[in-house]
């Protein structure tokens, strides 16, 4: 046994989900060695599953109960306690099926209710018989999951259950463990890395009262901002008004304005190597703001003169040395060229789009489906995912293209 400082997966808690394959044996095996290296793994099982198998071989070895009525698990939330704690979850052996629930957030029984209420990391070892593998309908499923940021092994080659040969086995075991292991990391590939976070809204003054303001929650900005911050970077989180709590670690900057938010930005900006405008930031302010409460009786509102806010994205863009800009667009509709022609105005490295009017991308979700658009054109749509996954993308994006240049980025109008 190695010192329990060496285990790799100590203190880690995993759920390790068995669908019914004839592989399903192989995660006893899986299980033994997770929680010999430490891990501590609850074990959920589909009906066909335990047509293979005994819960009761899995209790013995996760020392759990095992959770395998849908019905039952509610009486202690199980579906939704379960997830909550989990630092990862783990499908081994996966079958079509489960893949194609997972694909299509289906829920009819306790392992996919609970997919679908989690936010960490998901796992799948597929293992099918030759030929589903390469299915139309299999490889679509596999994609749309591998788009949200979910891990799919490749299953391996081989003899199969059936006696053919194909493509359809369960992963070694070695590889499925690397795979944990690698979610489980912390990844530090923003050492050295100073990010200036933007986030929330903006309230620009009508009165000490009333505001001009809009719907952002400030959600994103705080996940980019936590986890460009658990990868090693340094991170300075420019906030409007939110109800979030500031991620640990981080410095914290709030403002009100856009105008406090155009000083706290520009001032750290020579010290940044990138900046991400995450911030719903109010296009325009009152004029002529009252210093005193405007009062209601005796007066109607012809109307209230509104004048433009620096764009704040634009001045970092004529500042910049070789800071990679990168900056959000929240539309209604045509998504990709409104989000295009942002990247080129504003003179970005990348920009991420979203459509605010889709199911589970609206101001105040968990999730977002976005678009990114880098500085060469290219385009990647994301499916829908949690805003800590796509935090992540922004990141890999962020670091793939480097730090940017004067020439390397989409030029604003009107710049040397
Ligand atoms: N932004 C900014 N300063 C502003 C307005 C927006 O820096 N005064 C930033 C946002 O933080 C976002 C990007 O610019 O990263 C795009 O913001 P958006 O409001 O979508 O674009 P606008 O240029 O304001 O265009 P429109 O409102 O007409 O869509």
């Amino acid at each position: 046994m190695p010192p329990s400082s060496d285990l790799k997966f100590l203190g880690k808690r995993i759920v390790l989900g068995v669908s019914g394959s004839i592989a399903a044996y192989k995660a006893v095996g899986l299980l033994r060695s997770l929680v010999q290296e430490g891990a501590d793994v609850s074990v959920v099982m589909t009906d066909s599953a335990t047509r293979f198998l005994s819960p009761l071989t899995f209790e013995v070895l996760s020392r759990h109960p095992v959770a395998t009525d849908l019905f039952a698990a509610h009486q202690e939330m199980l579906h939704l306690t379960l997830p909550e704690q989990a630092d990862v979850i783990v499908i081994a052996p996966a079958t079509a099926h489960v893949l194609a629930k997972c694909a299509l957030g289906l829920a009819d029984d306790l392992l996919s209710t609970m997919v679908l209420g989690a936010t960490c990391p998901l796992i799948l070892a597929p293992a099918m018989d030759g030929g589903m593998w390469d299915h139309p309908a299999v490889k679509a499923h596999t994609d749309v999951l591998r788009s949200r940021g979910v891990t799919v092994l490749e299953p391996e080659e081989g003899p199969l259950a059936s006696g053919r040969e194909g493509k359809g086995r369960l992963s070694e075991e070695r590889v499925i463990l690397a795979a944990i292991e690698a979610q489980l990391r912390p990844r530090r590939d923003c050492v050295g890395q100073r990010v200036l976070v933007s986030a929330g809204p903006t309230q620009e003054a009508i009165d000490p009262v009333r505001f001009i303001s809009n719907r952002s929650s400030g959600k994103m900005g705080y996940a980019i901002a936590q986890v460009a911050r658990e990868r090693g970077a340094d991170v300075v989180l420019v906030s409007g008004p939110t109800a979030l709590e500031v991620p640990r670690g981080v410095e914290y900057v709030p403002v009100r304005t856009a105008e406090e938010m155009c000083k706290a930005l520009t001032s750290r900006f020579s010290r940044s190597t990138a900046v991400i405008m995450a911030a719903a930031v109010a296009d325009f302010r009152p004029k002529r703001p009252s210093s005193g409460k405007i009062k209601k009786s005796g007066m109607t509102w012809q109307n209230l003169e509104l004048e433009p806010t620096e764009d704040i994205l634009e001045i970092l863009s004529r500042q910049r040395t070789n800071q990679v800009l990168i900056g959000f667009a929240a539309e209604t509709e045509a998504v990709v060229p409104h989000a295009e022609d942002k990247l080129t105005r504003k003179g970005l490295d990348l920009i991420v789009g979203n459509n605010i009017t889709a199911a589970g991308s609206e101001f105040g979700s968990d999730t977002n489906a976005a678009v990114l658009i880098d500085r060469t054109g290219r385009v990647t749509e994301l499916g829908l995912m949690p805003k800590r996954a796509l935090a992540d993308r922004i990141l890999d994006a962020m670091l793939a293209l480097g730090p940017s240049s004067k020439g390397s980025a989409r030029k604003p109008p009107g710049r040397a």
